[in-house]
């Protein structure tokens, strides 16, 4: 052997046994996020009845914590002793406050921290170490195994929240228990409540009962008429029917929090060292208000505007006595540190035309109403501060000034400059652009890969200013989310991805994947109704000149194919894949995966088209690289492009849009020649934010258009050898934009289209 094969093979070998050590490693640890040291150890240590545990007095609820986790595993509690063989220890050397030390050895396992956030953190890696048996309902298990290691941990980030909009759609505090239980799995630690809005005011205020009596209910709006088509062919698209009462002959939707209940949820979710912070959305997003308080408006209502509804009026000192009047009620139930304003989204119209406003700028100085917004603003922070809290709004609040002490909360991806102005300022920043962190967009192959590989502090920032990027969060937002079942699909598994972000310092794509893929059986057990993981390699448009054949990869163990051909809705009784299917005629077949728990995966239609190859064209002198024309304007469709004159046009070698395309809303239009080096049946992959649409050979090959978040759509086309007509269109409403065009040719992997084909 030579030297060169002898090293090739030795690294082969390396891989292998890497590979296989990183997949043992994954199974005996199966922790997600990933602690930032963890040396493994061999043996384990026991759980059975004789265990005994003993914790320092600061403890007692963490303790408590870890007995209920194993009493609902084994049916009993641990004794206590005065060193017990699980202990739980007061370690002051320790400085983070989230921070832990868990070492298990086969005789003793012992946690210790300095704070009781730590020891909770430690109570759950202990779960995620135990088996995904020991969770929900079953027969008590006798004996606990769990391996020995040792772990130093503590998060990179303090902020790790998740947010759920309550207001468009209404979930019960029983769900929120749960959703609380899942952060407290995954080591997040804030709930972001979004208590009210236009379309729902959720949370009891004394004060002013008409704010839940009448605005906590609405006759069923155009979100819920969405939901409901929708759900003729999705069940959890059905409107929850716990939210729907019938009142004075009148069918309404809605519900709110009592008080109490909220208190006995913080509580909840404290024990669990989870704040939840409250949101109570002004001076915009407060019809569900006005309607019940009409002074609360410069006009005496609100109304749908040309943007957003009528906000309260900051001009009135009524305003503010209300708003405090709230907020110290919001106060006294939330303890959390911070309290949201909102502030995102202000139809400023009726400011601008009323006398009060108009008297109010020119006393204060204020010289347009983005300085009235901040007037508002900043008198609410004010009162917060008074308080004793931190005031947090969306990052609007930074127009028309803001001060340094607010804490900014970034969602508009196409204001990229926004996290970076105010962090530069001195503000605390909360990440939570639009792309990838709106977990109301829809997920596809690519969002959990572009979640965990989300940058926390964006570029243009020093070290110490990257230090007031505090964290990231993800947000549901509600309006297409009626029901539980529909939240848990949209936020599971992708939270576990936005954890290990936030809470790993180093990051290991593959391994959290197989890590990732030993939780299904726990989340299982939990009830959780989660995404199941895409089937990869599947095309939407599939075209065959004799015969194609379907083959599908099993994303995870276990999972049953069931397909039809008359395009119903594959259920667990339509027909099993069981081995490849071949396919000679034009077919539509709509499959989809399903667990034995009887959770079904999205479903992929898919069609198949006889075509023969496209005989290629005799382009004359073809130059290299594609004609791309750029409009800068708004198109909702492509469609909108015809007969459009371009603001301007360059040679394109490749799809990535150049940094001088940096209209808010535009369009793109490549067009020229895909010169391919041999016949076969080509694939693309076409991701867009917003649409885009593929025209190869004069045929449409890929449609992925209208307005819509970064998704992936993919098509086929029988091609010959040579030169083809190309086109692509591309439109971006406005927003972050996202275009990216692969192929793959026969079974091969997903590539760029390489540079030489393209030609004009
Ligand atoms: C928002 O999505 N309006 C914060």
């Amino acid at each position: 052997m030579k030297f060169l094969q002898r090293a090739f093979f030795a690294c082969l070998a390396f891989i292998c046994f890497n590979n296989t050590t990183a997949q043992a490693q994954a199974s005996r640890y199966p922790l997600i996020p990933y602690p930032v040291f963890l040396q493994p150890a061999n043996g384990s240590f026991n759980i059975t009845a004789n265990t005994t545990l003993s914790y320092h007095a600061a403890f007692a609820n963490e303790a408590g914590q870890l007995q209920t986790l194993l009493q609902n595993a084994t049916g009993s509690r641990l004794q206590t002793a005065g060193k017990g063989n699980i202990t739980i220890q007061l370690d002051n050397t320790i400085t983070q406050p989230e921070g832990y030390r868990l070492t298990i050895t086969p005789q003793q396992i012992n946690i210790a921290a300095k704070e009781p956030a730590g020891a909770f953190r430690a109570v759950e890696t202990i779960r995620q170490l135990l088996p995904a048996g020991i969770e929900g309902q079953h027969a008590p298990l006798t004996t606990l195994t769990l391996p020995a290691v040792d772990i130093k941990d503590y998060p990179a980030y303090a902020w790790r929240g998740m947010h759920l909009d309550v207001s468009r759609h209404f979930f019960s505090s029983s769900y929120l228990k749960k959703f609380i239980d899942l952060l407290a799995l995954y080591k997040m630690n804030k709930l972001h409540l979004h208590l009210t809005d236009d379309q729902g005011w959720r949370i009891e205020i004394k004060k002013y009962p008409l704010l839940t009596e009448q605005g906590a209910w609405r006759t069923f709006n155009n979100q819920d008429t969405a939901c409901i088509l929708a759900s003729a062919t999705n069940p959890d698209m059905a409107i929850d029917p716990q939210h729907i009462i019938h009142k004075n002959g009148k069918t309404l939707y809605g519900g709110f929090y009592t008080q109490e209940e909220m208190k006995a949820l913080v509580q909840y979710a404290l024990a669990k060292h989870i704040d939840i912070v409250p949101e109570v959305d002004m001076p915009g997003h407060m019809m569900a208000a006005i309607n019940n308080y009409p002074f609360l408006s410069c006009t005496g209502g609100s109304e749908w505007g040309p943007l957003f509804t009528t906000p309260i009026c900051p001009c009135k000192e009524t305003t503010f006595a209300f708003a405090e009047n709230v907020f110290s009620e919001i106060m006294d139930i939330f303890p959390s540190e911070y309290i949201h304003l909102g502030a995102d989204e202000v139809e400023k119209s009726s400011w601008a035309k009323s006398d009060d406003c108009k008297a109010l700028m020119q006393r204060e100085g204020l010289k347009d109403v983005n300085e009235l917004q901040s007037y508002f603003v900043t008198r609410m922070e004010k009162f917060f501060n008074s308080r004793g809290r931190k005031l947090i709004g969306w990052d609007e609040i930074l127009e028309g000034g803001v001060s340094p002490t607010a804490n900014v909360m970034y969602w508009r991806s196409w204001v990229p400059t926004a996290p970076i102005t105010a962090a530069k300022h001195g503000n605390h920043v909360i990440m939570t652009p639009g792309n990838p962190l709106y977990f109301d967009n829809p997920a596809d192959v690519h969002s959990i890969d572009n979640i965990y590989h989300f940058a926390v502090v964006p570029k243009g920032l020093t070290e110490e200013e990257g230090k007031n990027i505090i964290g990231a969060q993800a947000n549901i937002w509600s309006e297409r989310i009626p029901s539980e079942n529909r939240a848990d699909f949209m936020f599971m598994p992708r939270m576990t991805a936005l954890a290990e972000r936030l809470w790993s310092s180093r990051h290991d794509y593959a391994a959290y994947l197989q890590r990732l893929s030993s939780q299904y059986t726990r989340l299982d057990a939990l009830h959780v109704h989660y995404r199941l993981p895409d089937i990869t390699g599947l095309v939407e448009e599939n075209v065959f000149t004799d015969k194609a054949v379907l083959q599908v990869n099993n994303p995870i163990p276990g999972l049953a194919i069931h397909y039809t051909t008359d395009c119903g809705i594959p259920t667990v009784a339509s027909t099993l894949l069981a081995a490849p299917l071949t396919i000679t005629d034009n077919t539509t077949i709509k499959l989809a995966a399903f667990t034995t728990t009887g959770l079904r995966g999205d479903i992929y239609t898919l069609h198949y088209t006889k075509e023969a190859y496209h005989a290629p064209v005799t382009a004359a002198n073809t130059k290299p690289g594609l004609q791309c024309s750029y409009y800068k304007a708004f198109f909702k469709n492509t469609a909108a492009l015809t007969g459009v004159e371009a603001d301007s046009a360059f040679i394109a070698h490749n799809f990535v849009v150049p940094a001088s395309i940096n209209a808010p809303s535009f369009a793109l239009r490549y067009t020229g020649y895909i010169n391919v080096p041999q016949t076969g049946i080509y694939s693309f992959y076409l991701t867009c934010d917003d649409g885009g649409v593929l025209t190869i050979a004069d045929k449409a090959t890929v449609d992925n258009d209208g307005l819509h978040s970064a998704i992936q759509k993919s098509g086929q086309i029988a091609l010959q050898k040579g030169e083809h007509p190309f086109k692509l269109d591309f439109i971006e409403g406005g927003g972050g934009f996202t275009l990216q065009l692969k192929y793959s040719l026969g079974n091969g992997p997903l590539m760029d289209v390489p540079k030489e084909w393209l030609g004009h």
